[in-house]
């Protein structure tokens, strides 16, 4: 058999083993097999050097016509392995568009957030804005400019917690909302100022009722001849659409070093649960602590306590928080379980 027979019969060999791949890798195979440089063609071509020179140029003719025959059916089909892989990649692939959709769920107000918000739009009814103040604070604005003087137990290092000497003196994480009495006062300069402030505050104290942060809600009202008849109204009515139309409350003389006189102001409503032990309806709970603005704080933010009076009030936001919705350790509402918080959607 001649060199040419050959190339025929392995280029008839090579077709039909394209034809019969089935697969990309196969024809992979099939293309190294016989058209690589180790493959079965140019192995034949190696007896290219046996033939008479004056034929050599008819074999190689023959020879690269196979080749490039052979290729370009290895690449067509080659081609149509690949675009059917893509097809069936996109058909694997397709999202159906009417299957329903994933549920976001839909989050609820923590019940701190609820009682900030529902406080802030009662007094907002009596003229009261929202104004607000850092959590970190000067002890002037958190103690000094109160009337609370140094030696003072609500400075003890027990409770505040103060930022290191190192970095600022003097200045502390604010024990108390009542710091925003100051900086409205000073920067409004002049009366009236009638303010809701609502924030964080902290101190070094845990357990079932207390937390190292929590929140308060800060008012204060100033301006000519504002009475103690003032804050009862406000109260009552604070009380009233807080925990209902039968709400009551009662103050009790106490000791706040901005305020004289000053008072603890009680609640009394058909609760639903008491936080104290219990399920005894209808109890005095202590809410709040009020009282008019003592004539030095007045002096502290440079307004005449001959000239002007007012009231202020300070309230535990979780503390309300726990009555209203009968909630027995503050501690739940930090812990941040679903469960929980849940309950609250929709309040
Ligand atoms: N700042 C007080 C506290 O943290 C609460 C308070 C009491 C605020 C009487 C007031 C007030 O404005 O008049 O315990």
């Amino acid at each position: 058999m001649d060199l040419i027979e050959r190339i025929a019969e392995v280029e008839s060999q090579c077709l039909r083993a394209i034809e019969g791949s089935r697969t990309e890798g196969e024809l992979a195979l099939v293309d190294n097999r016989y058209l690589s440089k180790k493959g079965a063609l140019s192995e034949l071509l190696k007896a290219l050097k046996d033939v008479p020179p004056e034929q050599r140029p008819k074999v190689g003719a023959r020879a690269n016509e196979a080749k490039t025959k052979l290729e370009a059916l290895i690449g067509t089909r080659r081609e149509g392995f690949q675009s059917r892989a893509l097809e069936e990649k996109l058909n694997s692939e397709r999202i159906d568009v009417t299957l329903p959709a994933r549920k976001t769920p839909a989050g609820s107000l923590h019940p701190v957030t609820l009682v900030i918000s529902e406080t802030t739009a009662i007094f907002r009814r009596l003229g009261f804005e929202l104004s607000e103040g850092p959590e970190i604070d000067t002890e002037f604005h958190c103690f000094d400019a109160l009337n609370i003087p140094p030696d003072h137990p609500a400075r003890d290092m027990q409770d505040t917690f103060y930022l290191p000497r190192e970095v600022k003196e003097n200045v502390v994480l604010r024990t108390q909302t009542s710091t925003v009495q100051i900086r409205t006062m000073l920067a409004k300069k002049t009366p009236p100022v009638r303010i809701l402030s609502p924030g964080a505050v902290f101190r070094s104290d845990y357990d079932m009722t207390h937390s190292p942060m929590f929140h308060q809600i800060e008012g204060l009202y100033v301006d000519r001849n504002v009475s103690f008849a003032e804050l009862k109204g406000c109260l009552l009515f604070f009380a009233k659409e807080m925990f209902g139309p039968d709400a009551k409350i009662r103050l009790r003389p106490s000791f706040f070093p901005f305020v004289e006189p000053g008072a603890e102001v009680d609640v009394w409503f058909k609760n639903r649960a008491n936080p104290e032990g219990g399920q005894k309806e209808g109890q005095w709970l202590e809410i709040l602590g009020a009282g008019m603005v003592h004539p030095e704080v007045f002096r502290a933010v440079g307004f005449d306590p001959a000239k002007v009076s007012g009231f202020a009030f300070g309230m535990g936001v979780e503390r309300i928080a726990m009555l209203k919705y009968g909630i027995p350790d503050l501690r739940l509402l930090f812990e941040n379980d679903v469960r929980f918080l849940r309950q609250f959607a929709g309040s």
